[in-house]
């Protein structure tokens, strides 16, 4: 048969120019948020073991310039983790004024005001000395995680990160109605405008655990299996979104990124008119980093082929230790 086959989809791939034309996906640099690890009491910026290329900054120039070499990358947004020196049991120090995410975000709003968009993770476990994402009590010999009680720290965290001039609330403990509760505190208090993005399908996942060593937030007992959600489960990620929403979330965030693509997939299908955040976390980050540093991988082609994987399954924007390395790669020829 001369004219078989008849359809040929080679024909789309032939050359680069004829890809780029019917690419489906392209990241941008406006795409991806960096997170940032701010530690009091350190003078210079701190390396973390298990996340080679990622540093603690402290709160004050350094910190500064590292965002100023970012923006000129075409970085635009950030998201900030404390690493407080005082803990206790409730968290005191994560809804302190002059707290170390307090301090770090009114240094860089008074130093690049609009330029840049600061997101908050509001969470207790950095600031907990039990490490867990909210308030514990003990019945005998074993301990659960109040619910209701640690809504009304979460919301009190919130609302001195919205003081402070964060832009967007980012609550991670996976707590019941904890969006709810951090709207109804901001509003109240005249922060309408501040933004919610929620970590609605926040999986307990073993890939926080280069985090855990940075943020110095391993729980000192037990796990987070009773708020965190289970890795076989992908249906209920639709219920903890729906209530998200219901609650007032502005953006959603599905997390882990690369390990849970097809939940990305089927929030976005779900809710296709919510913008869908997706966070490439530290595990995932820093088993790229070990691959590339034993020469087993290309370090650029894999993380962008992984950024784009996870944009093309749907998540709108992508909280990345490698934002800066991506908006650089970006400036260069792309390896598809
Ligand atoms: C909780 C929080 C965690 C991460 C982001 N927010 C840790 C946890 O739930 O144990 C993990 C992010 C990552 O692994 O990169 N404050």
């Amino acid at each position: 048969m001369v004219n078989f086959p008849i359809l040929r989809p080679r024909r789309l791939r032939n050359n680069k120019l004829i890809r780029d034309l019917v690419a489906e996906t392209s990241i941008s640099e406006k795409d991806l948020v960096l997170p940032i690890f701010i530690k009091e009491d350190i003078i210079t910026p701190e390396k973390i073991e298990s996340m080679p290329g990622v540093l603690r900054y402290p709160p004050d120039d350094s910190l500064i310039k590292y965002v100023e070499e970012s923006y000129s990358n075409g970085i635009r947004y950030f998201i900030l983790f404390g690493v407080p020196k005082y803990k206790d049991d409730i968290a005191s120090s994560a809804y302190d004024k002059n707290g170390i995410i307090q301090k770090s975000v009114r240094l860089l709003k008074e130093t690049f005001d609009d330029k840049i968009i600061v997101i908050t993770d509001e969470c207790t476990d950095e600031y907990t000395s039990h490490g867990h994402c909210g308030i514990v009590k003990s019945i005998k010999n074993s301990y659960y995680v109040d619910n209701d009680e640690s809504l009304k720290i979460h919301a009190k965290i919130a609302l001195s990160q919205a003081e402070a001039g964060s832009d967007v609330i980012a609550p991670s403990s996976m707590m019941d109605g904890v969006v709810g509760a951090i709207r109804k505190e901001l509003d109240n208090a005249g922060f309408q405008n501040t933004l919610i993005m929620s970590y609605s399908a926040k999986y307990a996942s073993t890939f926080y655990s280069p985090f855990r060593e940075a943020a110095y937030s391993k729980p000192a007992f037990g796990d987070r299996k009773s708020y965190q959600m289970d890795p076989r489960n992908s249906e209920e990620a639709i219920k903890e979104v729906a209530l998200d929403i219901e609650e007032g979330a502005d953006i959603i965030m599905v997390k882990p990124a690369h390990t849970y693509l097809d939940v990305i997939s089927l929030v976005k299908n779900s809710f296709p008119e919510y913008p869908l955040a997706a966070y490439h976390v530290s595990g995932e980050y820093s088993m790229i980093k070990a691959a590339a540093l034993n020469g087993w991988i290309d370090e650029r082609i894999a993380v962008l082929e992984i950024t784009t994987a996870i944009k093309r399954a749907g998540a709108n924007l992508i909280l990345t230790y490698y934002a800066n390395e991506i908006a650089k790669w970006l400036k260069e020829e792309m390896p598809f």
